[in-house]
């Protein structure tokens, strides 16, 4: 979107949860994956599985081996930052 990079907390990135507000996170990085949906080769129901999450395991387990990094770096949200930061 804007290339602004945003720092997201767990409780942010859980409020994206939606099949239409859709984030996720995969090693540090979040990622909004409402555009992606529709073409996830492992469908929605997969992909819904890890959203408003921290879904690396999820990820990892299924296909470590998949480019996510290519395949959605347009959709780039921002770094997922440590909840205490917020608190200070
Ligand atoms: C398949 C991408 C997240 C579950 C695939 C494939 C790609 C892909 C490219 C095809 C792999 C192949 O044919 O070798 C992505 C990307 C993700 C993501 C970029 C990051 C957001 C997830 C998550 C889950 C999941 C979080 C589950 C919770 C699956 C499953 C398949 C699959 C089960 C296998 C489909 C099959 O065997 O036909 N995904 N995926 N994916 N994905 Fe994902």
């Amino acid at each position: 979107v804007g290339g602004k990079i945003l720092s997201v907390s767990k409780s942010e990135l859980a409020k994206h949860n939606k099949r239409t507000d859709a984030w996720l996170a995969i090693r540090g990085t979040v990622y909004n994956v409402t555009q992606y949906m529709d073409f996830h080769p492992g469908g929605v129901d997969e992909l819904v599985r890890g959203i408003g999450t921290d879904a690396t395991k999820l990820f990892s387990e299924i296909h470590a081996w998949v480019n996510y990094e290519s395949i959605l770096q347009k959709c780039v949200v921002g770094r997922l930052v440590n909840e205490e930061l917020f608190k200070l």
